[in-house]
């Protein structure tokens, strides 16, 4: 019989592939910690019309792509698509952002989009999320930005990934063009696929990153949204780009670059891999500051993004080294296997550091066995006649030396074996 499965596009993923994933998400949380944001434990089921408010009815997360339902006593819930509008929502609940204060808060956890799966695109997926609320300075815009870029750092990947910027401009700017562009639209509507047709009238914007090749020249030529900017929105823009060079955060500005959630004003952007096929965008955001009031709460200025976790393990040159050191305790012997459990607990206490296995099962030679199979670099032996002398053989796994010390010395013997990373 077949395990059972779970429902598809939910992935299963292997403990190498899932450690890959912790790994990028605990660089990542430092990173972020180091700018001073605050973590945040958010909903995963969450309110039925909050992303409608929030996203949009007319984008494709909304309209497609929730896991939304009614419970047993009728109220509308749905799996958390994403989660800047929880986190605005929480943060309003708590009075964070109560009377214009500032927060900066970071959250990481589980996301559905019933999308369509392929490589790097999942039903559920893992998301960290950086949110900044009470910001209107284009500070804002580049601390998150250079937050991005060093955690790439962090993570090995400086240059895995190119950086696209864009502006949406402000409310006025984004209505003029939206007229001028179903203007446009319309004129050239003989020459857009069934889609871009359909969801022009709806929304505009998301035609300018349809993928059909007919639309795509269409839209090539279409009335571009910088024509419409404002000065302050210029300004803004002109700042982020200076600070960006000064930092040495290398850019492209993509004026197609419109993101696919309706809250967005002002900067967006995205990290993008290069030229790989498929779903390439590891980390996205930019500006909502419309979001919060739209929410029910009072103006308040707002920029954030979101990094796809496994998005980033994939990128990750995840080695074993990153691994702590294991030592596997082996009990030979009666009186050896009934003293172990008070052993190990001694051992574990010492060298909280290490990864410590040992059960006691079988033979002398199937437990180096079994040491061999954890790649450990230490056996550490307790026959009876050690045990007697209160001594245990400290066995080096690569070479098979080994030394007799002490109970007490064996974490400073493994030490000198292994030192810390760090020392
Ligand atoms: P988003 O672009 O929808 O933005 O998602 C952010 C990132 O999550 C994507 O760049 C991608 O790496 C990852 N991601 C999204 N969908 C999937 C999927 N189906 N499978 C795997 N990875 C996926 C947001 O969610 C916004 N809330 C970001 C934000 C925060 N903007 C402001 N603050």
């Amino acid at each position: 019989m077949s395990a059972p499965q779970p429902p598809r596009g939910i992935p299963t993923w292997t403990p190498e592939q899932s450690a890959a994933v912790s790994c990028a998400r605990a660089r990542i949380a430092r990173r972020v910690a180091s700018f001073g944001y605050d973590e945040i434990r958010l909903p995963v089921l969450e309110n039925g019309d909050l992303f409608e408010r929030a996203v949009g009815a007319a984008t494709d997360i909304v309209e497609k792509e929730m896991y939304a339902f009614t419970d047993r006593n009728d109220a509308r819930v749905c799996l958390r698509p994403e989660g800047t509008a929880g986190c605005a929502a929480s943060a309003m609940r708590l009075g964070l952002i109560a009377g214009g204060r500032r927060a900066r808060l970071w959250y990481s956890g589980p996301f559905f989009r019933r999308e369509r799966p392929q490589k790097g695109r999942y039903r559920q997926f893992h998301q960290v999320g950086v949110e900044a609320f009470g910001f209107d300075g284009a500070g804002m815009d580049v601390e998150l930005l250079t937050l991005t870029a060093l955690m790439w750092e962090d993570l090995g990947l400086r240059d895995a990934f190119e950086l696209q910027i864009n502006t949406l401009g402000d409310a006025d700017a984004r209505r003029a063009h939206r007229k001028a562009l179903l203007d446009y639209l319309q004129a050239h509507a003989d020459a857009l696929d069934d889609n871009a047709r359909k969801r022009m009238h709806d929304n505009p914007l998301r035609v300018l990153d349809s993928k059909d090749p007919g639309t795509r020249r269409v839209v090539a030529s279409a009335p571009p949204l910088a024509d419409y900017l404002d000065e302050t929105s210029r300004a803004h823009y002109a700042f982020v780009k200076g600070q960006l060079e000064r930092a040495g955060v290398a850019y492209v500005e993509n004026p197609r670059l419109v993101r696919g959630l309706d809250y967005y004003t002002g900067l967006v952007f995205e990290w993008v891999t290069p030229g790989a096929a498929g779903q390439n965008t590891v980390c996205a955001g930019g500006r909502y500051d419309g979001l919060v009031e739209l929410l029910g709460g009072g103006a308040t200025p707002a920029a954030g993004f979101a990094v796809g976790l496994e998005r980033i393990a994939a990128a990750l040159d995840y080695a074993t080294d990153d691994k702590p050191p294991t030592a596997y305790a082996v009990a030979a012997g009666e009186a050896a296997v009934q003293a172990q459990a008070e052993w190990l607990m001694h051992l574990r206490r010492a060298m909280p550091e290490w990864v410590v296995i040992g059960d006691g099962d079988g033979g002398l030679k199937a437990q180096l066995k079994r040491a061999d199979k954890h790649a450990a670099a230490a056996a550490l032996i307790v026959g009876d006649d050690e045990l007697a002398r209160g001594e245990v053989t400290v066995r080096c796994m690569a070479d098979g030396a080994q030394q007799s010390v002490a109970q007490d010395a064996v974490a400073a013997a493994l030490k000198r074996l292994r030192p810390a990373p760090d020392e």
